[in-house]
């Protein structure tokens, strides 16, 4: 367990940049992950691990990467249906195979199946548990809910209370310091929708300073106009205390380079 950890948490600055690519599992091919292998593996030396099923794992992320994996291992509906209606669909077994260094699963809390993402949450751990595997909980945000400190904290103390290693949940511009008091373990961020590269690094940065452990962040990574740039200016943000205007120079700076973002074998 504490091997895996390690892997996830940068080891000088204890925090993560972890890139989710997850979306497709229940939104289909999503803006930036129609190609999902071009997408994912430029930016695969500036992840600290990848948050991927393991569909794309196999069918899109070379096996020779030294980039950890960690899986989602949950699913079911798809943006059609009731979200909430999620079982554990990847197997201890597999993740294990896959050499994963975590795995991950959605709570829908205060949405129609809560108990059951929860039961769900509190059996993937005891799994976990037998084999030193973090855990990683989602809570997923359903379409009435208001992502404000109230509700967020709930969802992640309840995270917390199952046996969950690691809470991802939303940023909320007040009393985020409050959600994070109120979980024992680290909490990630998500990005959330696409939103400019600025007022992204200025998220994570607001996040990190407030007690966050790093991101889990997708499309503001991905859907970026220069998504190497962008995870570069991100990791400057968690790993090396950068500001806002700073991170936001370097990623204009990167820019300007041109990186190309050309797969790598
Ligand atoms: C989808 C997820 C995503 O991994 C999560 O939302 C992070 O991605 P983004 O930064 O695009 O929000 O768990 O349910």
């Amino acid at each position: 367990m504490k091997n895996r950890l390690a892997r996830i948490f940068n080891q000088k600055s204890g925090k993560t940049v972890m890139l989710a690519v997850d979306h497709g599992y229940f939104q289909g091919p999503t803006t930036g992950l129609k190609k999902p292998r071009e997408t994912i593996m430029p930016l695969l030396p500036h992840s600290d691990c990848l948050f991927v099923t393991r569909g794309i794992l196999r069918n899109c992320v070379s096996p020779a990467t030294s980039t950890p994996i960690f899986l989602r291992v949950s699913g079911g509906p798809s943006v059609l249906g009731e979200l909430s209606n999620e079982d554990i669909t990847t197997s201890m077994k597999e993740a294990l195979r896959l050499n994963a260094v975590g795995v991950g699963t959605s709570i829908f809390v205060g949405e129609k199946n809560e108990d059951r993402t929860i039961s769900n949450l509190g059996r993937l751990v005891n799994e976990a548990e037998e084999y030193g595997m973090p855990v990683l909980a989602i809570t997923a945000v359903g379409k009435e809910m208001a992502r404000d400190a109230r509700y967020l904290g709930l969802a992640c103390r309840i995270a917390a209370e199952m046996g969950a290693h690691i809470v991802k949940t939303y940023y909320c511009a007040e009393d985020f310091d409050k959600v994070v008091e109120g979980c024992p373990v680290p909490i990630v961020i998500a990005g959330g929708k696409k939103i400019s590269e600025r007022d992204a690094l200025q998220m994570a940065f607001n996040a990190i300073s407030k007690g966050a452990a790093g991101v889990d962040m997708g499309r503001n990574i991905f859907q970026s106009e220069n998504s190497v740039a962008m995870i570069q200016a991100v990791r400057a943000v968690v790993h090396d205390n950068y500001g806002v205007d700073e991170a936001f120079e370097l990623f204009n700076k990167l820019k300007e380079k041109k990186v190309v973002d050309s797969v790598v074998e």
